[in-house]
């Protein structure tokens, strides 16, 4: 599998030659101005909760490519009423697609359309592939439930939010990849906005510091998991 960071809690993943294409938040983010939502590839897109900056590309990218929508059930069933093609989960749930597992995981955070509408429960991903597991934790705090994960998945590479404010910051981060028993943590959700900017280093050296790494794509950068 290969992991594409695309800013903010952007995430691409390309596994079995499909494209999953997770919170794409893209066009108004100054950061991924090199990044044009015209031309991503995406054979699905996964939405962790329906808040503005993890969703504002969805409708043009979906509409281009015609990818399958996997949400909880609210935000699911929000774009098949737009006559988007979806598959709705919730907690616990997993489908499968082009032998990719895809589950939806808890997380805590909330879950409101840019309207005030309701958005069901937050969640994250655990994706699952070519013999490798991705975990994307979404917007969350660090939680208890996290420990569930490894219970049942060997977590290859976890994607964290670090930006602290509205999310879990680097030193919570460090907690929650010790629950989901993965050393290896791609940072995203930080420096998009000032109240969620970090100083870099700092955060490198704190993961190293606990013997773990720390990754921190530039805006379209992968890494191979
Ligand atoms: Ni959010
Ligand atoms: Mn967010």
């Amino acid at each position: 599998m290969n992991v594409t960071y695309l800013g903010h809690g952007c995430v691409s993943v390309q596994a079995n030659n499909k494209t999953l294409l997770i919170d794409p938040f893209i066009s108004p983010n100054p950061l991924a101005s090199h990044i044009d939502i015209n031309v991503l590839a995406a054979d699905y897109i996964l939405i962790t909760h329906a808040h503005q900056d993890h969703i504002v590309d969805v409708d043009a990218i979906a509409k281009r490519t015609g990818a399958m929508i996997i949400s909880n059930y609210e935000i699911t069933m929000h774009y098949v009423g737009k006559e988007f093609n979806g598959h709705p989960l919730n907690h616990g749930g997993a489908c499968v697609f082009d032998d990719i597992h895809i589950k939806y995981v808890n997380a805590i955070h909330t879950s409101s359309f840019p309207d005030g509408s309701y958005g069901g429960q937050p969640g994250g991903f655990v994706i699952s592939a070519e013999g490798k597991s991705v975990y994307i934790a979404g917007d969350t705090a660090v939680t208890f439930d996290m420990k569930l994960i490894p219970m049942q998945t060997n977590i290859d590479l976890a994607v964290l939010p670090i930006g602290d404010n509205f999310t879990m910051g680097v030193d919570d981060a460090i907690i929650a990849s010790d629950f989901v028993e993965c050393d290896r943590v791609l940072g995203c959700h930080y420096d998009t906005f000032p109240p969620i900017a970090i100083d870099k280093r700092e955060a490198k050296q704190k993961f190293s510091g606990k013997n773990k790494e720390l990754i921190l794509l530039d805006i379209g950068k992968s890494v191979v998991v």
